[in-house]
């Protein structure tokens, strides 16, 4: 999906079921998500950022973050505790409008709708820039390319954190089908080709992506100004992918 598809579609998602789009639990389809209850679940996310990021020797906090694809701001709003201004960026202007009507949970967070790879902020202005269950829904041509922009925007030594897939978990008893990787691929790439053919009823969906640990590591530390200091498991895709938490930290200004 280019970037405009992948706004169309979440758009439509978002119009229909913002909190199920976020947190896909087949028992809250349809409005079924308490709202405090789905708040609720990012303060543990945020929780567990903050003690993993201490055992490696960083406190959570400073002037500014980033949360990079923020939904309804979910992560947005614990963060927000921890930072003087925190910034939620969606591709998706429903989910915005979404976050926005609910601001009371984070008055010093701002949501911002972001349609490109280019991102409106000034250079090395941020501490942290984090984001989960985002790019594993953005085809890898982009996610790299917002990595590269993520870290022209971080003050040097600021930290980029994010959940990626790698691959598919061959230990998930559906993924154990033979070409099953072949098949998921083909699968969204026609769900993709008939979203663009307009007598097509087509419905918006969650394409999928991964990329392997060592490329995204290699891309971090050779085109992006990072050093990566580590790359955790963090399933937050669900049994069938093997997620991780990337930590990086920059190293000095992107040229
Ligand atoms: C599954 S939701 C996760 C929301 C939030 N990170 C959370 O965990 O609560 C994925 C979000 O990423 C947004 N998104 C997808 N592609 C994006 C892009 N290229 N730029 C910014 N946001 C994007 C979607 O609109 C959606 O709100």
């Amino acid at each position: 999906m280019n970037l405009r598809q992948l706004e169309s579609n979440f758009e439509a998602l978002a119009a229909e079921d913002p909190l199920w789009t976020i947190l896909s639990d087949d028992s809250k389809r349809g409005g079924k998500w308490d709202e405090n209850a789905f708040y609720k679940t990012g303060e543990s996310v945020i929780d567990d950022l903050e003690a993993r990021l201490e055992k490696i020797g960083f406190p959570l906090g400073g002037y500014s973050a980033i949360d990079f694809g923020c939904g309804g701001g979910r992560l947005t709003f614990p963060l927000s505790k921890r930072f003087n201004n925190c910034y939620g960026i969606d591709i998706s202007s429903n989910m915005v409008a979404y976050a926005k009507c609910r601001i009371s949970r984070g008055p010093n967070c701002s949501f911002i709708v972001n349609r490109d790879t280019r991102l409106d902020f000034e250079n090395e202005s941020i501490d942290l820039a984090f984001s989960a269950i985002v790019f594993q829904h953005i085809s890898p041509r982009y996610t790299l390319k917002y990595f590269r922009e993520l870290s022209r925007v971080l003050k040097p030594k600021g930290l980029l954190v994010f959940q990626l897939p790698s691959r598919l978990n061959p230990q998930f008893e559906g993924n154990q089908k033979p070409f099953r990787q072949l098949r998921k691929q083909l699968h969204y790439r026609l769900k993709a080709v008939a979203q663009r053919i307009p007598f097509i009823e087509s419905q918006s969906f969650f394409e999928m992506h991964a990329i392997p640990c060592e490329r995204v590591i290699r891309h971090l530390e050779t085109q992006c100004s990072f050093k990566v200091l580590g790359c955790q498991d963090f399933p937050a895709a669900g049994p069938a992918w093997i997620s991780h938490l990337y930590i990086a930290r920059k190293t000095s200004p992107v040229s």
